[in-house]
C-alpha cells in the first residue's frame, strides 16, 4: 500500500490518443490503448490526490474517484489541458497526442470518383501541448511528465527530447509492433531534467505509474 503522500494535491493526466478527422466517418488516429495513463490516474487518487482524467479515445470506463473529462482531437485536448492545468501541482502527458491533422475537413464523406485519382492528404502541425505548457508554467513548481514512443536510440533521442520539450521528467519507452500498445505491461527509462535516470523493469503499467509518482512528489514545492 502507497503511502498517501499526494493528499492534497491536484494533478492531471492525458490519456489515450487524439483522433483528428478527415470528414464525417474517417480520422487520423494512433495505436495508444490509454492504459498507462489510467494507471497514472488510479495511483495518484490511491496514493491521495485529487485527479483530472483527461480521455481521448480509449473506451475505457471511467475511472472511480477520479474526474474526467473526455476529448477528441489534439486541439481539444490542448483547451482541456490549459483549463485543467491552471491550479494542478503536476501534469503527466500519457496521451499521444497526434503531431499533424488533416489541414481541411470535408462536411460530406470523401468519396472515390471513376476515372480520377485519389485526393492528397495535406496535414498541418499540431500545437505541442506538452512543450507549451513546459513553457509557460501556470503555477512556479508546477512539475510536468512527458511520454516519448521511440523505436530506436531511445536514450540518446529522450534526452533531446527532454530538451526540446521542457519538462521535468521524461519517460521514454521502446515501441514496436508487440511493444507496449495494448498490453498490460510496459518497461521504460525515466530521465530527468537534472540529468538522472530511472530505468523501470518490465511489469505492470502501475509499477511504473508509481515510480512516476515517486519521482514527481520530492519535486513538488
Ligand atoms: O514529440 P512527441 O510526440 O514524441 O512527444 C511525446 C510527448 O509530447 C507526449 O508526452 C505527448 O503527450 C506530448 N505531445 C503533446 N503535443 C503534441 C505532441 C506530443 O503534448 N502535439
Amino acid at each position: 500500500v502507497q503511502a498517501p503522500d499526494l493528499t492534497g494535491r491536484h494533478v492531471v493526466v492525458s490519456a489515450g490518443g487524439t483522433r483528428e478527422p478527415l470528414d464525417p466517418v474517417r480520422y487520423l488516429g494512433n495505436r495508444s490503448s490509454g492504459k498507462q495513463g489510467y494507471a497514472l490516474a488510479r495511483t495518484a487518487a490511491a496514493r491521495g490526490a485529487r485527479v483530472t482524467l483527461l480521455e481521448a479515445n480509449t473506451g475505457l470506463p471511467d475511472p472511480a474517484g477520479v474526474d474526467v473529462v473526455h476529448v477528441g482531437t489534439a486541439v481539444q485536448l490542448r483547451e482541456a489541458v490549459l483549463k485543467a492545468a491552471a491550479d494542478a501541482d503536476a501534469v503527466v502527458m500519457a496521451a499521444a497526442v497526434a503531431d499533424f491533422r488533416p489541414a481541411t475537413y470535408a462536411e460530406g464523406k470523401i468519396k472515390k470518383k471513376d476515372g480520377v485519382e485519389a485526393p492528397a492528404l495535406t496535414l498541418v502541425r499540431n500545437p505541442d501541448i506538452l512543450a507549451e505548457i513546459s513553457a509557460e508554467r501556470a503555477r512556479p513548481g508546477q512539475v510536468i511528465v512527458g511520454f516519448a514512443a521511440e523505436t530506436d536510440d531511445v536514450l540518446a533521442n529522450g534526452r533531446d527530447k527532454l530538451r526540446r520539450k521542457g519538462c521535468d521528467l521524461l519517460v521514454v519507452n521502446e515501441v514496436g509492433e508487440r511493444k507496449t500498445f495494448g498490453s498490460e505491461e510496459n518497461e521504460a527509462v525515466v530521465l530527468s531534467a537534472d540529468g538522472g535516470e530511472t530505468t523501470v523493469p518490465h511489469g505492470p503499467k502501475e509499477a511504473l505509474a508509481d515510480t512516476v509518482w515517486d519521482l514527481v512528489t520530492p519535486r513538488l514545492l
